[in-house]
């Protein structure tokens, strides 16, 4: 048996597989605090929870853990948590981030030079803007940090029952969204962390999909893990070609490629994947919680918004809905707000708004799969995973607005499963993931691609332009 353990913005999921055809043989799950200022004892309380809930781990072989990307973990000399973490959807290092492109040159010019350095370009989600902002806003607490580690890193570290900074240890796909570390060259760049920081920190060892990070008690060894998304895409058993979009907290789309993105607008990240290759990914900040904002101010459950969107005509007669109703990411505008435009007398209906709702959120994450075309990715399908795509309504409306074929895989808990499956690769020692069997996805396709995304990208430009960075 393997277990792999997602500790994701707002719980803690384990699932305990059969390592040699990928059964699920049990799973647990218990929720903490979520926000954008969380402590780590809370993550670690939760996954001590759910692991218990999981019936343990006296049976694994081996088990990874799989976070939240970017979140902000700093460590003292002696290993203690300075403060708590400011996580990936947290906005107050937006500053901070035009800063460091500043430092490199300003403009377009910083930009190209984040993103030919380590692949990525400043946002508020990255971890060294947090450390910059961190270094300006708090240096009482700055200057006590010895070692900046990831989620994902921390708990590993934890469950290996270490207390030395020498011991900690991440993997590629995390490392790619610091800032700091190059998934190009496979290498830290010590100089910006510097650069952002004002003076260098102890960082985890990077390591390779099947080396070992620590071991549990007994011996049990401990896989690298890996950031969520990386995690999502082997869970999901992702190839190239085929586009994770992802409907969760956060909203993603991705497609594991063998060449290393370079996108100087920084809308494509390049970060690295969990098995040695890339994973470039658009981010968006609103996509599930654009249906939970919607269901809520029409006073229906989200079943009843799927209903009432899908009983409005594709393209709600004009009505749009601009999701950034927490500021956005992608486009990089972490003030902006959202906007509906197009209202009549003849869209003002429970069912055009609803429509409206899911088109959008739907639109902003299309508009990163044009991202990663132009990144000339191969885009053959969507696989649709993440809370979001429960909705029928989402899964019916979706190949309409991507114009592909969308494959919906049973629900799951893909980065968790991603996690037991690097936890499983790290026992065979194979040259590729064991090839466990999934069950059968759900395809959806659109008979004819309706015009919906025209005009929201006309009320979507006037949002972004209004919005100056
Ligand atoms: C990725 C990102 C989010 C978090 C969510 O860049 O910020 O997807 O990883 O957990």
């Amino acid at each position: 048996l393997v277990a792999g353990i997602d500790s994701s913005t707002q719980s803690c999921k384990v699932v305990i597989r059969d390592a040699g055809t990928g059964a699920l043989i049990r799973q647990g799950r218990a929720a903490h605090p979520d926000g954008t200022e969380v402590h780590p004892d809370a993550w670690w309380a939760a996954l001590n929870q759910a692991v218990d809930q999981a019936g343990g781990l006296d049976d694994v072989a081996a088990a990874s853990v799989a976070g939240q990307q970017h979140g902000m973990v700093c460590l003292d000399a002696d290993g203690a948590v300075v403060r708590p973490a400011l996580l990936w959807n947290d906005t107050r290092s937006a500053g901070a981030a035009t800063e460091l492109i500043d430092d490199l040159g300003g403009g377009d010019r910083g930009r190209r030079a984040w993103a030919d350095a380590v692949g990525i370009v400043p946002v508020a989600s990255f971890t060294l803007t947090k450390l910059r902002w961190l270094a300006r806003h708090e240096p009482a607490e700055a200057a006590r940090v010895a070692a900046v580690c990831l989620p994902h890193d921390w708990l590993t570290w934890r469950l290996g029952g270490a207390h030395d900074l020498d011991a900690l240890r991440t993997d590629r796909s995390d490392a790619s969204g610091t800032l700091y570390w190059s998934a190009r060259t496979n290498e830290y760049r010590h100089d910006l962390l510097e650069l952002g920081f004002g003076r260098r920190l102890a960082v985890p060892r990077v390591l390779g999909p099947t080396e070992v990070a620590g071991t549990l008690p007994g011996g049990v060894p401990l896989g690298p893990g890996a950031g969520d998304n990386a995690a999502a895409a082997l869970g999901a058993g992702a190839r190239p070609g085929d586009v994770v979009v992802s409907i969760g907290t956060s909203g993603t789309v991705f497609v594991p490629t063998d060449a290393a993105p370079n996108d100087p607008t920084g809308t494509v990240a390049g970060f690295a994947d969990a098995t040695g290759r890339f994973l470039p990914i658009v981010v968006t900040l609103n996509a599930a919680r654009v249906l939970d904002a919607a269901a809520r101010l029409l006073g229906v459950d989200h079943e009843g918004l799927s209903r009432l969107a899908l009983s409005a005509p594709a393209g709600a007669d004009g009505l749009v809905l601009v999701p950034y109703l927490e500021g956005e990411r992608t486009p990089d505008r972490p003030h902006a707000t959202g906007a509906v435009h197009g209202l009549t007398l003849r869209t003002s209906t429970p069912a055009h708004l609803a429509r409206a709702a899911v088109e959008g959120m739907l639109c902003a994450l299309a508009d990163g799969l044009d991202a990663l075309v132009r990144q000339g990715a191969r885009t053959n399908r969507i696989v649709l995973v993440g809370g979001g795509a429960r909705s029928e309504a989402v899964r019916r409306i979706a190949p309409e607005v991507f114009g592909l074929p969308v494959l919906v895989p049973p629900p799951g808990e893909y980065v968790a499963d991603g996690a037991a499956r690097q936890a499983a690769w790290v026992l065979s020692g194979g040259d590729e993931p064991p090839a466990w069997s999934t069950a059968a996805p759900q395809p959806y396709e659109a008979d004819r691609v309706p015009r919906i995304r025209e005009r929201y990208a006309g009320a979507r430009d006037a949002v972004v332009d209004r919005e100056s960075r």
